[in-house]
């Protein structure tokens, strides 16, 4: 559990979003999405109030990291870290499972492999443990990963990526989905060709089964250079009748809003953006839904919110926490005069309580 949350940590005091009426006025803002998002699965249903998702991020979408998102976005839709269905069987990654007994809001599970039994067995588990739903990666760029058919691999493989959502599907109640990329590769540089082969991608997936499309606007080959393709969400959110979630490059509220009017997505999923900043999932939301605005928390706020994540960490993971911690902490520790020394000094740190007393220190010195 997160330790529960010092005072200047309470997302309770809100700014107006950017372009929404005053605090105070007499004028709200009108919600961009009035209706809850409906996915419908083999028999079980899920709603979908907040359209602003928390991506799945390997090494980061931990338990705790997902605690403090939910402190400022209770009702987003958060992911798992991808968990290898192979691994699961084999007895490894439970806990990314077993941790699902203590969500406080929906959560869903994102599987990856290219064996679609393994993918079924492992969906049924999910089920079991408290999904909200299963989400299938078909987009992760990891050589490794890719190389042996998983994640962006798929992509390269759509009549098995079929299989794998339909048997996903009908071994599961709830609704089944997919994050991918806009393709492989960038089809010598043709943005109408990758769009072109985008939509037939993605129309296979929903022929398959898929209930909502998570779609990054980049191809494998992209990485994570060059910007987001917007437009070519937009081609696909057009030739699909299941909700698209438009993906890459969202980091305020204004971008997504942006990204919302270019797209006609049905919400945003928001990743790099978030890390050091938990709260900005729950900034986006409150912007979309015409509330006012949670700040974004200062220097202070911050060092309490890294110290925090930090015993939260030591308290789940023993002295490794500290190791999980330190990117967090470099993420967090930004943006007030000492902040790169005190970072600088946090990655060396050779013990728990050493990096604890900086946090402090860095904390007392603040103006
Ligand atoms: C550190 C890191 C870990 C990621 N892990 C996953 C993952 O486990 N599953 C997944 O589908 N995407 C993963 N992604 C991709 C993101 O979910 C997201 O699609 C991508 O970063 C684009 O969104 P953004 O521009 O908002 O960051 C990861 C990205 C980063 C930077």
């Amino acid at each position: 559990m997160v330790a529960t949350p010092s005072p200047r940590l309470n997302p309770a005091s809100p700014v107006p979003a950017a372009g929404a009426a005053p605090l105070g006025s007499a004028q709200a803002p009108a919600a961009l999405f009035p209706q809850a998002l409906l996915l419908h699965g083999n028999g079980v249903e899920r709603s979908l109030r907040c359209r602003v998702l928390q991506s799945p991020l390997a090494g980061v979408s931990d338990r705790i990291f997902r605690e403090l998102v939910r402190r400022w976005a209770p009702e987003a839709l958060l992911f798992t870290e991808m968990v290898n269905a192979t691994s699961l069987e084999l007895g490894h990654g439970r806990h990314k499972l077993e941790d699902l007994a203590t969500e406080a809001g929906p959560i869903a599970v994102q599987l990856f492999d290219h064996r679609p039994a393994a993918m079924a067995e492992a969906a049924r588990r999910a089920e079991a443990a408290g999904a909200f739903l299963i989400d299938i990666n078909m987009g992760c760029p990891v050589k490794k990963i890719a190389r042996k058919g998983g994640g962006s691999g798929l992509i390269r493989e759509p009549e098995l990526a079929a299989r794998i959502v339909a048997t996903v599907a009908a071994a599961v109640a709830i609704p089944v989905t997919v994050k991918t990329r806009l393709g492989w590769c960038g089809l010598t540089g043709d943005p109408a060709a990758v769009t072109a082969a985008a939509v037939h991608w993605c129309r296979q997936l929903e022929s398959a089964g898929a209930r909502l499309l998570t779609l990054h606007g980049r191809t494998r080959q992209q990485g994570f250079s060059g910007r987001a393709d917007w437009a070519a969400i937009a081609a696909v959110k057009q030739s699909l009748t299941i909700p698209v979630i438009a993906n890459g490059d969202v980091n305020s509220p204004a971008a997504a809003r942006r990204c919302l009017e270019q797209t006609g997505a049905d919400g945003v999923m928001v990743g790099r953006g978030t890390l050091g900043a938990p709260w900005l999932v729950g900034q986006i939301a409150a912007a979309l839904d015409g509330r006012p605005v949670p700040p974004t928390p200062g220097p202070a706020e911050r060092l309490d919110l890294a110290a925090e994540q930090l015993q939260a960490l030591l308290a789940s993971r023993g002295e490794r926490g500290l190791l999980i911690a330190r990117k967090h902490m470099g993420w967090t520790c930004q943006g007030f005069a000492g902040a790169p020394q005190l970072r600088h000094a946090l990655m060396r740190a050779p013990t728990p309580a050493a990096a604890l007393a900086l946090l402090a220190q860095a904390a007392s010195a603040l103006p």
